[in-house]
């Protein structure tokens, strides 16, 4: 009998591994990040000789491949060293204190009941079980921004470890912020001083090789030529540099040509899946906003493209003004909205939708 799914598996002509354009996917080389990488590792190389890791603050702009570097660091790690525990986080998935002792008492291996769990018997277990271990944990807290207010006690728990149990400890944290420490309290900002690293945008000339690998490991030989691969290196480039979206335009374009039964990817399918592109990375960014900035962000799109002051900004929102002001740069950095004017001698700028 026909099926339509053996005849799409069979008639693929574009991809050769699909998956390796999945959010999770890690790619086989880290270009253009060496030297991040090997300040990553050397941070984390203590651990082989028995000694206390140090602590990172990993922070930059969307797609400059913070994630994706820190993941391979760990597992080089992990293939180099069986004294590493490398626990990764995404704090949108574990915004708070407990809820990310719960996913480090998992991941150790620990049972932990659904329901009613203090934090301190928590805390006390996962203690003894990384004692008995004897082996060095990594806490990987990946957009770290979301953990607020109290719930930023996480920190100073995992940071203190040492002193306070015996345990050496290494925590990363991963934000789109540079200015996040500026709100964590000085006992924890003390701890992450030393090491603050900063991923910068990809130039061009980085995006082009990245995406040209990421078409090696993905697509068929034939399915794509140089030009399909600058056309999707440059609109990276153009949208903040952001190796994410050069990617993913070259992934839609693939399943453009794919849907039209055509072995080689044109640069008509790269043009047809831009907006596409654009639309669906604001859309994800949106979601996984919290209230506040979704507020703030849709009051502003409203405004249409003459935007709103920050005042009215202020009296919308209700909060004060420094909160408000934390958020707006929150949301300009990640590429959401923009600066129309600075108004009134940079007192009342006026933001706007980026479209
Ligand atoms: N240097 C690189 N080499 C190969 N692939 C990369 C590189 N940098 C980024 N990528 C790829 O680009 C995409 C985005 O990278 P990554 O998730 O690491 O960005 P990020 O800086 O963590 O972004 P965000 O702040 O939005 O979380 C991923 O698919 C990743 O595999
Ligand atoms: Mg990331």
């Amino acid at each position: 009998m026909s099926n339509v799914f053996r005849e799409l598996a069979e008639g693929g002509s574009i991809f050769r591994n699909e998956d390796a354009f999945a959010p999770e996917y890690l790619p086989e080389a880290i270009l253009g990040r060496e030297s991040e990488v090997k300040e990553l590792a050397f941070a984390l190389r203590p651990i082989s000789e028995n000694r206390r890791p140090q602590s990172v603050v990993v922070y930059g702009p969307p797609g400059t491949g913070k994630t994706c570097s820190v993941r391979h660091v760990l597992a080089q790690l992990t293939d180099y060293t069986s004294r590493c525990f490398p626990i990764y986080l995404n704090c949108w998935n574990y915004p708070s204190r407990v809820s990310v002792l719960c996913k480090v008492a998992e991941e150790i291996g620990m049972f932990v009941p659904r329901r009613g769990v203090a934090v301190d018997e928590i805390w006390a277990e996962i203690v003894s079980v990384l004692k008995q271990a004897k082996k060095v944990p990594v806490v990987v807290l990946d957009e770290a921004d979301v953990v607020a207010g109290d719930e930023q006690g996480i920190f100073y728990d995992f940071l203190r470890m040492r002193e306070n149990e015996g345990i050496d400890v290494g925590v990363m944290a991963i934000t789109n912020r540079g200015d996040v420490l500026a709100q964590l309290d000085t006992r924890i900002r003390s701890s992450f001083l030393q090491s603050f690293m900063e991923f910068k945008r990809y130039t061009p000339a980085q995006l082009k090789e990245i995406v040209k690998e990421r078409a090696r490991e993905g697509l068929r030989a034939g399915a794509y030529s140089e030009e399909v691969i600058g056309m999707c290196s440059a609109f990276g480039a153009k949208n903040g540099g952001d190796a994410r979206i050069a990617l993913n335009l070259l992934w839609l374009a693939g399943r453009n040509a794919e849907k039209e039964g055509r072995e080689e990817i044109t640069t008509e399918d790269v043009d047809s899946v831009k907006g596409r592109v654009l639309e669906s990375m604001k859309n994800d960014r949106i979601t996984e906003l919290e209230d506040l900035d979704r507020h703030i962000v849709e009051f502003i799109k409203k405004a249409g493209s003459a935007g709103v002051g920050t005042r009215e900004i202020y009296d919308e929102i209700g909060k004060n003004e420094r909160t408000v002001r934390l958020h707006l740069g929150k949301l300009e950095s990640m590429g959401l909205i923009e600066v129309a004017s600075s108004g009134e001698g940079g007192r009342n700028r006026v933001f706007r939708f980026r479209t």
